[in-house]
């Protein structure tokens, strides 16, 4: 079966940015676009890409961590792969563009060059999580295909589910999880994927290519103190767990404001037992901290670590911290950004450089084999939010530049 033979970039553009719109709707809570991993409404835009898939000939799998991958066998079976794809889970009221697109826009490339022969092969990867929103842990997906999933499946949700649960009760089998593997010869992977910030905006640019995905940590902090009543407590008395986590949350802030580059976020806050008339005895919080030199973010987040001692010590609280992830800084590979550059000076788009802040399957990927990422400006710089948008044009420039890659790529491997 073969798609419309007459398809030109603008009609693919087009209906990307229609799914886009649609897939918006395949929700957990209604109103809202929230699709956190392996929930029901995955399914839905499996579906959805199945179709897509089929009418491309390809052949669709969803291996076991529930990443769905779309293959276009190369002309030998030994020819390397093109690995091109995204995330399509979400934060909790997300936007439309964030991972989705990336995934669209793999599909879409993949019925442009459909009648060009290549000499590798094309797998399109629609990742089942990369947001960590489920388990605070992120990448599922793409550390399934670098072998480092393993020691996530005993992870807990807010439900106590496990991973290897919600693999099971999406019909899928943990045990299968080394088929999930990349593996023979691999030339990259490319990720399209929205800026969701304001460089590509301020620079007056379409499109960017990405030089480096900032590092990243993710801890919890558990501070325990003692609920007690809050008119009879005398102040010298208290072990105010809620005081020393907004001290915390203060200190993180300032920090952060006064170090360039550095972003802290706390982003979860419980305080419990939560009455108007009782003095907090627990919080739960997390903290984000990104920063684009590994020596700085690590020194930093010592440094942040020991304050929230300190803050809980002068209260009579104790704190528990639990680191959740640290990935490094990681570069994307000056190979495949040669080529990314070379693309969109070909289709007379500019091409700024520009580092990315947020987290993204490719710096997962890298570790494997060349990773790169083109992203779109995002024209009101907000993403995790349900007003992310992009340019019509900008997606469109983004598809001619990945069409160019493919051409520019396929005569490097036929050379
Ligand atoms: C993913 O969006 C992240 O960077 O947190
Ligand atoms: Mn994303
Ligand atoms: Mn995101």
């Amino acid at each position: 079966m073969t798609s419309n033979p007459g398809v030109t970039l603008s009609d693919l553009n087009a209906r990307v940015l229609a799914a886009c719109a649609d897939l918006a709707r395949l929700t957990e809570v209604p109103g809202t676009t929230t699709r956190p991993y392996l929930c029901p409404s995955t399914r839905d835009v499996h579906a959805f890409l199945f179709g897509w898939a089929a009418r491309l000939g390809l052949s669709v799998r969803v291996d076991a961590v529930g990443n769905l991958r779309a293959r276009r066998e190369g002309p030998a079976p030994d020819a390397p792969t093109l690995y091109v794809g995204s995330h399509i889970d979400t934060v909790p009221n997300a936007g439309a563009f964030d991972g989705v697109l990336g995934v669209l826009l793999a599909f879409a490339l993949a019925e442009a060059v459909q009648e060009r022969p290549l000499p590798f092969a094309l797998e399109l990867v629609a990742f089942s999580e990369e947001e960590g929103v489920r388990y605070g842990v992120p990448f599922i997906g793409s550390r399934a295909l670098t072998g480092t999933a393993d020691d996530l499946l005993g992870l807990t949700d807010a439900e106590g589910q496990t991973v290897a649960d919600a693999i099971m009760a999406f019909g899928l089998n943990p045990d299968h999880l080394p088929d999930a593997r990349v593996h023979g010869q691999s030339l990259g992977f490319l990720e399209f994927h929205i800026e969701q910030g304001p460089v590509l905006q301020a620079a007056g640019a379409a499109l960017g290519v990405v030089s480096a995905i900032v590092g990243q940590n993710r801890v919890l902090l558990d501070f325990t103190g003692q609920a007690s009543h809050a008119g009879t407590t005398p102040m010298a008395h208290r072990k105010d767990a809620l005081a020393a986590a907004a001290r915390f949350v203060v200190a993180a802030e300032e920090l952060a404001r006064s170090t360039p580059g550095l972003v802290a976020t706390v982003g979860i806050m419980h305080a419990r037992p939560g009455a108007i008339n009782i003095v907090p005895g627990e919080v739960h919080c997390t903290l984000d901290l990104r920063h684009p030199d590994d020596a700085v973010r690590l020194e930093k987040l010592h440094g942040l670590l020991e304050g929230a001692q300190h803050f809980a010590a002068e209260r009579g609280v104790t704190l528990t911290v639990s680191p959740m992830m640290g990935e490094d800084a990681t570069p994307m590979d000056a190979g495949l950004r040669d080529l990314l550059h070379r693309a969109a000076g070909a289709e007379g788009a500019a091409h700024p450089e520009l580092v990315s802040g947020a987290g993204h399957d490719a710096m997962i990927l890298a570790t494997v084999m060349p990773a790169a990422m083109l992203f779109i400006r995002s024209p009101n710089a907000l993403s995790h939010h349900p007003d992310e948008m992009v340019n019509s044009d900008d997606v469109e420039a983004a598809l001619r530049v990945g069409v160019r890659f493919l051409d520019v790529l396929a005569q490097e491997v036929g050379a």
